[in-house]
């Protein structure tokens, strides 16, 4: 079986995953900026990865563009965030993405990432600028803050990393033994 895996990323953390997935199922991999209608042609199988801004996936229009045609073939459609792999946020990032007819075409995993503010393009710093005002507003105040609101404001200043080779073997099995 010939795997290709596309892969969205602006930071790093998507790629990653997307280089383990290479190894580990002996699969080409290319950027979504690269990958054409054409080149997906050459496979049996898919693997499309993109990171999370604001609960959207990089590369869902390719990937909506394209996975109708792909029907027979085996696809999986993975989605990078700094949030912890919560069911409830997994359920959410899915159903906000894709409608129930599209999720028929892919099966759906969450591989945490990380967050590296001084990798992020201005247009990004910028919208980040603006929430870690507003986590340093509430700090002030004295609100009360979530373990994810203190987590996101601690890694402006130090980046944090939760990618882990064990998060992709839910994917690698899903390919090498079907489930
Ligand atoms: C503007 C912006 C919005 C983001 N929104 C989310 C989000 O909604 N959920 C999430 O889990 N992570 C969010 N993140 C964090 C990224 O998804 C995370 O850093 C990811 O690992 C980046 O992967 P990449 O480097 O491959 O693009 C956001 C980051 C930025 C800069």
């Amino acid at each position: 079986m010939k795997i290709l895996v596309v892969y969205w990323s602006k930071t790093g953390f998507v790629k990653k995953y997307a280089e383990w997935l290479g190894e580990e199922l002996e699969a080409d991999i290319i950027s979504g900026k690269e990958v054409t209608k054409d080149k997906l042609k050459e496979y049996d199988a898919y693997i499309f990865g993109g990171s999370l801004y604001a609960v959207g996936i990089n590369g869902t229009d390719f990937i909506k563009d394209n996975i109708k045609q792909l029907e027979a073939k085996k696809t999986a459609v993975f989605a990078t965030g700094a949030s912890p792999a919560k069911k409830e946020i997994i359920e959410e990032v899915k159903n906000k993405n894709f409608s129930s007819e599209e999720q028929k075409y892919f099966k759906f995993f969450y591989l945490r990432g990380g967050f590296d503010y001084s990798k992020l393009g201005f247009k990004d710093k910028v919208l980040m600028s603006i929430m870690k005002w507003k986590l340093n507003s509430k700090k002030k105040k004295g609100e009360e803050m979530t373990e994810e609101e203190k987590g996101m404001l601690a890694s402006f200043d130090n980046p944090v990393d939760f990618t882990d080779k064990e998060n992709i073997k839910k994917i690698v099995s899903y390919f090498k033994k079907g489930s």
